[in-house]
């Protein structure tokens, strides 16, 4: 099969053709349908974080149909529409049995390094990149990182909720702990920020503050459902930020795009007793400061891995919410390609020209 391999950080991603094993016991082949580009491919690839050593098959936010499954597979069968997720879980640790499986740090869905590899090249190993490696017309997958979807959604649009809209609306509904009535402010409109905002209208936020340093990123922000703009290259966000909300700051703060400068605005946006919800993921070594006088009393700051999701239960919801138009996955998808256009799309990413863009198979 083709597929998009990493080999080191700033160099493109190269379409090659890689040897897929046959599923064992709990594995399960999916014919990729469509994969999102996620910014957290490009960390990688911009050597922002650093990479194991074996060549990667990237790519993270995939839908597809099953092809064949393992012996000991009970949850999908040949022919299901599954999303794929990076948040596999183990079932029976601590995290997991404690309602938390995104933090599931076992590697259960991970072959060992002593059997033979998922993915291989003339007998040399690839790695799936997070275990699912969706820039590939297959992906070999343990069944604990699918969930299987109603098959009259769109697998071009569902496979954002993989990854991107997973993570911003559970960073909105799950992690935050944001009530009906309070104020959101969201740092950074991308693929991320824009489900965040569109999370914190569904869970009936009152005022949501978009921040982006692109006007374009802004207007698609307000047709999604934040009540108000700031350019950040326009002059000081939280100023802008404080003298909108009457000086009080907002409730949630939210910081979708992994750099310091922002989370630190995040934290200064905040109203008394807010909290500041970090999704973005800074270069590798940041260090994040505040001057203490900046923090207003009984503040929070917090982190989100995947948007505290339980994948199995939240994905299937989000195309509900999709279903009944309260999520807008269709003006998510500003750009399409091909796997060979994997580069573009980074290109057109760090360019700030789309929200997602989506790669599809045939
Ligand atoms: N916590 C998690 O589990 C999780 C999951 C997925 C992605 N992420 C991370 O979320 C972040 C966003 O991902 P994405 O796919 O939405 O990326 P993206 O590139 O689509 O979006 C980033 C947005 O930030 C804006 N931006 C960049 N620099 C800015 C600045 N100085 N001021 C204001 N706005 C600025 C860009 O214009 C863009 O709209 C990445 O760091 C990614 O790795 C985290
Ligand atoms: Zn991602
Ligand atoms: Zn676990």
């Amino acid at each position: 099969m083709k597929a998009a391999v990493f080999r080191r950080a700033h160099e493109p991603l190269s379409i090659e053709t890689v040897t897929v094993d046959k599923p064992q016991e709990r594995e399960v082949l999916v014919r990729t349908a469509a994969t999102g580009v996620c910014h957290s491919d490009l960390h990688y690839v911009d050597g922002d974080l650093p990479a194991r050593s074996h060549p990667m098959v990237m790519g993270h936010e995939g839908s597809g149909v099953v092809e064949a499954v393992g012996s000991a597979v009970t949850t999908v069968k040949p022919g299901d529409h599954v999303v794929a997720c990076l948040s596999g879980f183990c079932g029976a640790c601590p995290q997991c049995l404690s309602g938390h499986p995104n933090l599931c740090a076992t590697r259960f869905v991970s072959r060992p390094n002593s059997a033979t590899p998922r993915l291989s090249q003339n007998g040399e190993p690839l790695i799936p990149f997070a275990d699912v490696g969706s820039y590939a017309e297959q992906m070999l997958l343990h069944e604990n990182s699918l969930v299987k979807i109603d098959p009259e959604i769109p697998l071009d649009r569902a496979a954002l909720v993989g990854c991107g809209v997973l993570t911003g609306v559970g960073a909105a509904l799950r992690t935050s702990g944001l009530q009906a009535g309070q104020t959101v402010a969201v740092f950074g409109c991308g693929g991320v920020g824009l489900s965040i905002i569109q999370g914190s209208r569904i869970g009936g936020a009152s005022r949501i503050i978009a921040v982006d340093h692109i006007a374009a990123k802004l207007e698609r922000a307000h047709s999604l459902g934040a009540t108000d703009c700031i350019n950040s290259s326009e002059g000081n966000a939280v100023e802008q930020l404080r003298a909108i909300t009457g000086g009080r700051g907002v409730d949630h703060a939210f910081e979708a795009v992994g750099l310091p400068v922002l989370i630190r605005q995040a934290v200064e946006s905040l109203a008394i007793g807010g909290t500041a919800t970090i999704v973005g993921v800074p270069p590798d070594g940041s260090i994040i400061e505040f001057p203490f006088s900046a923090i207003r009393p009984e503040c929070k700051v917090q982190t989100s891995r995947m948007g505290s999701n339980r994948f199995r239960m939240d994905i299937p919801t989000y195309l509900d919410f999709y279903r009944q138009g309260r999520l807008n996955l269709d003006d998510m998808v500003s750009k399409r390609g091909k796997l060979e256009d994997v580069n573009e799309a980074f290109r057109a990413m760090k360019a700030g020209e789309v929200a997602r863009t989506v790669l599809t198979f045939d």
